[in-house]
Formats: structure tokens, C-alpha cells, sequence
């Protein structure tokens, strides 16, 4: 995916996005030499990777081998031990140190969709959506509820934004993470395996309004076991095992004819684990 959202002629995400990088050619995500020991175990040993903008990136491998941790890197909700990451204009390098205002900066860059949906269950959908712009970025109400209903209605949910999250399925809850997620107006949207706490009916519908923000060009990382969803959308896939990186490449070097025995092994066991 090359369309940037800003170029977009749908309905959708220009005018709620930022993703467009000052630098032309410049990725709009590099990660530099990211370790991370939690106490003597080293999670992530050195991992490298760009992202450029309006891409897909899919990061898959064992688990264990450090996804989560690479996501929450991202979004410094974990502290990395050493390592550079710029996520547009804004660049810490935790071999030094990073102060408070430098995390939030880079925080702010990217928006978070976690496994489990976990909305505010005593606000309707459009408040969980705009609680965010409102109570964070303190942005005016009108406004937040606009740009909530824009969302929610790329999403498909824009009929359920007067309701509570308990009168939606899981896929439907997922999918309003999702518009919270972007309701922050990220660079990048992280999805730490969102459809894997869904039954299996309801990970279609998820997939699909994945699909749809990556064709409107948001930059997006996303940590996921759906194979085909990898093929069809990811423009690079990373395999990662025991802290690294071991393999990369678009979705058929990578999953089609991945090169090391560790990958191989694991997408045989992926795609048929009995
Ligand atoms: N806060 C923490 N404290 C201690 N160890 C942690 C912490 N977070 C993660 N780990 C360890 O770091 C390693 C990598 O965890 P991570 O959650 O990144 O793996 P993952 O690839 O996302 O796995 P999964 O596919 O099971 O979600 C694991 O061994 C995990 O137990
Ligand atoms: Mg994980």
C-alpha cells in the first residue's frame, strides 16, 4: 500500500490522520539497535527494522520471541534498554537519557489495538471513541464527535454509536477499539494480535476493517497468526525468534519460501498444528 492518507479521495481517513512523513523517502518508522532484558532474561537482542509510511508491516513468530514487546516498545509502554526509535519527527534514543516529555512525544505517535477489546464498559461506543481526543488531547466535543462518527462509520459501526459495548459481539467491540485507536489521530496504528481473543466467525469482519484502513494508506504494524490476511495485505513481513529478527521480506519471500529452518518450521506448525 503506497496511497498515503493524506492523497486519499474516500470518505475516510484524510482528514483525520497525520501518517504523512515531512521527509519524502524518509521511512516514517526506524528502529535502531532495540534490546530489552527483563532480569536476566534478554527479550529483544538488537532489532532493526523501518517502516515506510502507509505500509503494512506483519511481525510474526514463536511465542515468546518478543512481538508484544517490540509493539509496547513502540509506544513506550515499555522502556527499551538501548536502542533508537524515530517514529516520524520524533526520535529517542534510550542508550541516554529519556525524559518523561521525550516518551509522551514519541506515545503519542502511534495508537495501540490490544488482544482483548478492552472498552470503558460504562461508556457508549461514541464516548469510548472520542474519550481519548476529549480527556487527553482536549479537543473540542463537537469536533471529537465528528471525527468519531467518520471513524465509526469506517469501521461499519457507525449505527451502534449510542450503544454500551456489552449490547455489541466481540467483533464489533474490537472494531470500536480499532476507531479509538485512531481517534488519537496516530502516525502508526499498532494491532497486538486483535483478532485472537475472537471467535473464529467474528475474525472475518475484524480482518476486513484492517484491510480497509490499510487501503486508505495508515501505516500500520500488526502482530498476527492470520496468514492469509499477511499475504494479502502485508507489504513486509518480519519473522522474529528469541529476540530477533531472523528473517524478512514481502509476505511470499517470507511465508511463501522463508529461507531458515526456524521459519519454516514454524509456519508448518501455523498452518497445520495437529
Ligand atoms: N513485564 C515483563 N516482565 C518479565 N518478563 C516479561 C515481561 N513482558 C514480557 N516478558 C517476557 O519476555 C518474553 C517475550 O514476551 P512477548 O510478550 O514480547 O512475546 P510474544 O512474542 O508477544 O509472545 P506471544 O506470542 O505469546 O504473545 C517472554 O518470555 C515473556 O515472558
Ligand atoms: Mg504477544
Amino acid at each position: 500500500m503506497t496511497q498515503t492518507p493524506g492523497t486519499s479521495t474516500t470518505t475516510s481517513a484524510p482528514s483525520l490522520s497525520q501518517a504523512e512523513d515531512a521527509t519524502p523517502g524518509r521511512p516514517l518508522v526506524s528502529v535502531r539497535g532495540l534490546t530489552k532484558t527483563f532480569g536476566d532474561h534478554r527479550v529483544l537482542k538488537s532489532i532493526d527494522f523501518e517502516v515506510p509510511v502507509g505500509t503494512v508491516t506483519v511481525l510474526i513468530g514463536p511465542s515468546g520471541s518478543g512481538k508484544t514487546t517490540v509493539l509496547r516498545s513502540l509506544n513506550v509502554l515499555e522502556t527499551p534498554d538501548t536502542g533508537v526509535i524515530r517514529i516520524g519527527d520524533v526520535e529517542a534514543d534510550f542508550s541516554t537519557a529519556v525524559t518523561k516529555r521525550q516518551k509522551k512525544a514519541l506515545r503519542a505517535q502511534s495508537g495501540m489495538v490490544f488482544q482483548a477489546h478492552n472498552l470503558f464498559p460504562h461508556m457508549k461506543v461514541l464516548q469510548n471513541v472520542t474519550a481519548g481526543p476529549i480527556l487527553v488531547q482536549h479537543r473540542k466535543q463537537a469536533d471529537a464527535n465528528s471525527d468519531a462518527m467518520q471513524l465509526l462509520r469506517i469501521v461499519g459501526l457507525a449505527e451502534k454509536a449510542d450503544q454500551y459495548p456489552y449490547q455489541l459481539s466481540g467483533g464489533q467491540q474490537q472494531r470500536v477499539g480499532i476507531a479509538r485507536a485512531l481517534a488519537i489521530k496516530p502516525h502508526l496504528i499498532l494491532f497486538d494480535e486483535p483478532t485472537s481473543s475472537l471467535d473464529p466467525e467474528l475474525v472475518g469482519e475484524v480482518l476486513e476493517a484492517m484491510k480497509g484502513l490499510a487501503a486508505q494508506g495508515w501505516t500500520m504494524v500488526v502482530v498476527t497468526h492470520e496468514i492469509r490476511f499477511a499475504q494479502q495485505v502485508a507489504d513486509q513481513v518480519l519473522f522474529m525468534d528469541d529476540g530477533i529478527i531472523v528473517e524478512r521480506g514481502t509476505p511470499a519471500q517470507v511465508l511463501t519460501a522463508p529461507s531458515s529452518q526456524r521459519a519454516r518450521q514454524f509456519l508448518r506448525r501455523l498452518l497445520d498444528p495437529l
